[in-house]
């Protein structure tokens, strides 16, 4: 196998997640890449650009939703990573809904969802990086298998370079060495 070096770029492979948050009193969702854990605790990061609409209800609240969309709502994902809650409203592309613990919408239609507390924030370039304590998590019924989410019924997308793709099998299960675990 011949290495070839290419574009210091990001490329990925990241999931495709939206992030939610009130602005306005309205629920408002971005698009984002940029998502992760940080450590064994239950917390999340996602990095947004400062100027979104999304960033402002996040710092104006602190709390934030990552929302995980079925590869089938490629649509109506990418088109709230393609325009903004600056200029238009986003409220009705999702039904949404909420959770006492923390003002920040999460959306129906997407399969799992995690509201979170914002415990730390870190100024990044033009971006923020949000960290928020998990304080809510729903999932699809349906896409449970002793109550934990299984990911070909989650169905996420990933995201590469400029393209969105979906998941198709299974490969193997964590922390096994041998391959006949699936
Ligand atoms: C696939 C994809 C991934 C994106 N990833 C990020 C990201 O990680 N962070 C970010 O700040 N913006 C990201 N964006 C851009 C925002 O989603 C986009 O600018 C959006 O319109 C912001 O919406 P808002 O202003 O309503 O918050 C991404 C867009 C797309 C299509």
């Amino acid at each position: 196998m011949t290495k070839k070096k290419i574009a210091n770029i990001p490329f990925g492979p990241y999931i495709t997640v939206l992030a939610g948050a009130t602005v306005n009193g309205k629920p408002n969702y971005a698009t984002i890449g940029a998502y992760g854990v940080v450590s064994q605790k239950p917390v999340l990061y996602i990095s947004l650009k400062n100027s979104h609409c999304t960033t402002a209800g996040v710092v104006e609240n602190g709390f934030f939703t990552v929302n995980i969309p079925t590869s089938d709502e490629i649509e109506k994902t990418d088109y709230c990573g393609t325009v903004s809650g600056n200029k238009v409203d986003k409220s009705s592309v999702f039904e949404s809904f909420y959770d006492e613990a923390g003002n920040a919408p999460m959306i129906k239609e997407c399969p799992v969802n995690y509201l979170c507390k914002v415990i730390q924030t870190i100024p990044i370039f033009d971006f923020t990086m949000f960290i928020g304590e998990i304080v809510a998590v729903y999932a699809n019924e349906e896409c449970l298998d002793n109550g934990r989410p299984n990911a070909l019924k989650v169905k996420p997308t990933v995201l590469m370079d400029t393209g969105y793709f979906d998941l198709n099998n299974k490969v193997g299960s964590i922390f096994k060495v041998c391959s006949g675990n699936k």
